[in-house]
């Protein structure tokens, strides 16, 4: 019954003036895909091609029955209108529908039947057949349903097109190519890749062939600065994890459009640009060329709320922690041509606009020497740049960008000059008018393309089972170490934690990040860090590498000011945490300069010296014991002046000052090493302290709130710490966590927050903070 529906079908299509037939089986009709572009794709098709010596019939293939079947189809058909009003293809429409069928393919007999009734008309109606399956199914299903398609569909002229994931990495690729190559040899497999098939893709190398004269000799290392080729996409993978867990934005768009890309503009131009074997060469001797990407030239990304919809779209999210939605690449070509020439391939979703674009800066050779202030230095102000733009971004449609100042481009005949008009002031960092524009005079969907090159054998527009594995080689161990990288978590629509930068053969995020792990592996917390907190410096690190970091520094300084002054003084404070780093400092700079050094104090606990809560008595301990220092460089606040403990009467205040004065020129300390409270306290100055507002002083008695062990105390005062050449910070432990936050963003002085009254006048202030204090122990951190 099914077959000879499909028999009076097929006597229909095959009518007597056809001298070619095509059959064209969209496998998984009723994919997405299918759904959203093959269906479009096939009514244009038929609308430019079907005539009276050339026929073509579609059928959308599932494992429904087949009054299910038709009925779906029929719904989708419904769908596809002809894109503009354009009359013949109103007309034509009818026509196609009329030739598109649904068929039942599911069982190896399904494929017999449906195969053996194309097989008897094609003997019978004695027109030549040919036979498209477009496998618009799983690529788990490739194998099997080629299987079926060679054993019982044995026709003469068959070609199965195939769409991407062609493998996972560069193995899993091998095999694909070896599954599908045991039924069919490679001229009968095409692989799509759409982006091939977009309008100004179609035109590089037009484009390049047009203007071979003038622009061949720019596309070299002598001139061009750098290549950026990018995807950015607003929209996420929600509804689509299920896909996308597995795959990641490399697999997804750089290793197969970004680098077909690339491959586009820095390929040797062919004599011939329309000779598709000419062609790919050219392409694979330049990606042969392209080195491996290593892991030191990949950054990775991931949306915040990815996680989230993974695990409402998951059963198993085990790795979806791993899988970049973000990412970007450096590469290399190893010929002379473009030898240490950058090129930037990047990608991601969520991103802040929707762009895509390959972007060629050139470099700037010429020097404005004279005239250069006014008037004529516009040549030296602006980039010059190419861009071709695939899609989106801020330009009135996907096109071609010369900068004026480049060169006068010709268009290809396939394009057309376009004054630019755009709503954004700069496109691509230049504005507008500096530009020359050109775009494709027919601006298709690239599913139109797919089909009609699928249809009349342009190959270009399909990847190559060698090129698929070159271009594998490049990826494949970028792969590998980014699954082993957890991603940066980035903000949706703003990337701005992703800046990165390019050195060498390196690629970074600018801003550094950091991570802490549970004992579990599970990653527990992560922030960014930024180069600086309150306008200085800052140093985020794990206690032990910290603590290093700021005796690396007290080191290089001591050596200089030696050096320079001829001594090195030194204030501490005291504290739990000063004791792991007196200790690195006496124990493991055996070649410090002791011998110039002075050490003073920058708060003392009214106590004697001998008690454990004496901070002297710790700095004595941990670090004046061990060193060779001359004891009349050794300052201790006098607290204990004239046998009792902090006597107002005594005025030891004075008296430290007084050596202060005698002792530093300029009441200059080279360095003095603060702590910080949790309530912000700094010295011994707590919140609301009369001592802050104190000019004219240097040292003073204080006194610490209700609750602190010793509350009387001697401390420094600001005007004395701000004189300082450099202050450093030392903050540790999760209790820090709070006050942190607090005061990053306080930028006046604030009496409730000691430490905002740091700030030297002509020194540098250096913030030291382990991970605990900058990430808390609980809550979100960045
Ligand atoms: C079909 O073939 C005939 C004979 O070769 C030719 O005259 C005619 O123009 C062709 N029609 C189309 C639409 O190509
Ligand atoms: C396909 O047909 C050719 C001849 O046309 C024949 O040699 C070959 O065995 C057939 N293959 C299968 C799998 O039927
Ligand atoms: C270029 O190649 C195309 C396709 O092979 C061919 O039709 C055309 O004649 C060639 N052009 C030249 C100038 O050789
Ligand atoms: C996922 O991880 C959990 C916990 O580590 C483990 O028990 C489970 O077997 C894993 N599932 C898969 C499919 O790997
Ligand atoms: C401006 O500088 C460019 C580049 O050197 C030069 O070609 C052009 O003639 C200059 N124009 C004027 C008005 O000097
Ligand atoms: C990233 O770069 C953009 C453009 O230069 C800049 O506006 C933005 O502030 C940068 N982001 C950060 C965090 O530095
Ligand atoms: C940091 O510098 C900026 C710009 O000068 C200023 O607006 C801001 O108040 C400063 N922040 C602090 C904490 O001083
Ligand atoms: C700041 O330091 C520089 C160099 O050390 C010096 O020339 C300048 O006078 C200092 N300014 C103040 C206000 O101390």
């Amino acid at each position: 019954m099914c077959s000879l529906v499909l028999f009076i079908l097929l006597l229909e299509s095959t009518c007597c003036h056809a001298v070619r037939h095509t059959n064209i089986v969209i496998v998984g009709g009723f994919g997405d895909l299918a759904k959203k572009y093959l269906w479009s794709g096939a009514l244009n098709l038929f609308v430019n091609n079907h005539n009276e010596n050339a026929t073509i019939s579609f059928y959308g293939a599932a494992r429904v029955s087949v009054e299910d079947g038709t009925k779906i189809l029929h719904n989708i058909l419904e769908s596809v209108q002809c894109e503009t009003k354009d009359n013949s293809c109103m007309k034509l429409r009818p026509a196609f529908l009329a030739r598109s069928h649904y068929v039942l393919l599911k069982t190896k007999d399904h494929y017999q039947a449906f195969c053996g009734t194309l097989y008897s008309l094609s003997i019978e109606s004695s027109v030549s057949m040919r036979n498209i399956f477009y496998l618009s199914v799983p690529s788990s299903s490739y194998e099997d349903v080629a299987k079926l398609i060679k054993e019982n569909c044995n026709f003469s002229s068959t070609q199965i097109v195939l769409e991407k994931p062609f493998g996972l990495d560069k193995s899993s690729a091998v095999k694909q190519v070896n599954n599908i190559g045991k039924f069919f040899v490679s001229d009968e497999v095409w692989r799509v890749d759409h982006y091939l098939a977009k309008s100004v893709t179609k035109q590089i190398l037009k484009f390049r062939e047009v203007n071979r004269g003038e622009l061949e000799k720019l596309l070299n290392n002598q001139y061009v600065d750098r290549v950026e080729v990018v995807m950015k996409e607003r929209i996420g993978v929600s509804g689509r994890v299920d896909f996308y867990d597995q795959t990641g934005v490399i697999r997804d768009v750089m290793q197969n459009h970004l680098t077909e890309l690339l491959a586009l503009v820095t390929m040797e131009l062919p004599g011939n640009v329309s000779d598709s074997r000419a062609v790919e060469q050219s392409k694979l001797a330049v990606l042969h060329r392209v080195a491996s990407v290593d892991s030191k030239a990949v950054v990775t990304g991931q949306y915040r709320k990815y996680l989230a919809e993974a695990k409402e779209e998951l059963v198993n999210t085990n790795q979806s922690h791993m899988t970049p939605t973000f990412a970007a690449a450096l590469l290399h070509i190893q010929k002379l041509r473009w030898q240490n020439v950058p090129l930037i391939i990047m990608s991601g979703k969520h991103m802040d606009e929707r762009s895509s674009y390959v972007r060629i800066l050139f470099r700037e050779k010429d020097f404005c020497v004279s005239g250069c202030a006014d008037g004529n230095s516009t040549f030296m102000k602006y980039p010059r740049q190419m861009v071709f733009q695939i899609s989106h971004g801020s330009v009135p449609s996907a096109g071609i960008l010369v900068s004026r100042s480049l060169f006068t481009p010709k268009w290809p005949s396939g394009m057309k000059d376009l004054p630019m008009t755009s709503k954004d002031s700069l496109i691509h960092g230049q504005s507008p008018g500096d530009f020359y524009y050109g775009v494709p005079v027919n601006d298709l969907p690239a599913y139109f393309t797919v089909m009609s090159d699928l249809y009349h054998n342009v190959r270009e527009t399909f990847v190559t089972a060698e090129r698929l594995l070159t271009l594998w080689d490049i990826w494949d161990q970028s792969v590998q170490s980014s699954s082993l990288v957890i991603p940066r978590l980035y903000k949706e629509y703003d990337a701005s934690s992703l800046n990165f930068s390019v050195e060498g053969f390196k690629l970074e995020f600018i801003e550094k990040e950091i991570r802490v792990y549970l004992e579990s592996g599970e990653m527990s917390k992560q922030s960014i860090i930024p180069p600086e907190f309150r306008n200085s410096t800052l140093h985020v690190t794990e206690i032990n590498k910290l603590i290093q970091i700021l005796c690396d520094d007290i080191f290089e300084i001591a050596t200089e000011a030696i050096r320079e002054r001829g001594n090195f003084h030194i204030a501490f404070s005291g504290g739990q945490t000063a004791v792991n780093f007196f200790e690195k400092l006496a124990k493991e700079y055996p070649q410090f300069p002791w011998q110039h050094t002075h050490i003073w104090q920058v708060d003392e606990r009214c106590v004697p010296y001998s008690t454990t809560e004496s901070n002297f008595f710790s700095l004595h301990e941990h670090l004046i014991k061990f060193v060779d220092i001359p004891y009349f460089n050794v300052h201790p606040m006098p607290v204990n002046l004239g046998g009792k403990t902090c006597d107002i009467s005594s005025r030891a205040d004075t008296v430290y000052e007084n050596e202060i004065v005698s002792l530093i020129s300029g009441l200059k300390y080279d360095f003095i090493v603060l702590g910080l409270g949790t309530d912000a306290h700094v010295a011994s100055l707590f919140p609301n302290s009369i001592h802050l507002h104190d000019n004219e002083r240097l040292v003073s008695y204080s006194s610490a709130p209700e609750g602190f062990q010793t509350q009387a105390r001697m401390t420094v005062l600001p005007t004395l710490v701000n004189h300082a050449h450099n202050v450093g910070i030392l903050v540790t432990g999760h209790n820090k966590h709070e006050i942190l936050h607090a005061i990053s963003e306080l930028t006046m002085k604030n009496e409730k927050y000691p430490v905002t009254f740091i700030a030297p006048v002509n020194g540098t202030l250096v913030w030291y903070v382990d991970f605990n204090a900058w990430l808390g122990s609980t809550g979100n951190a960045d």
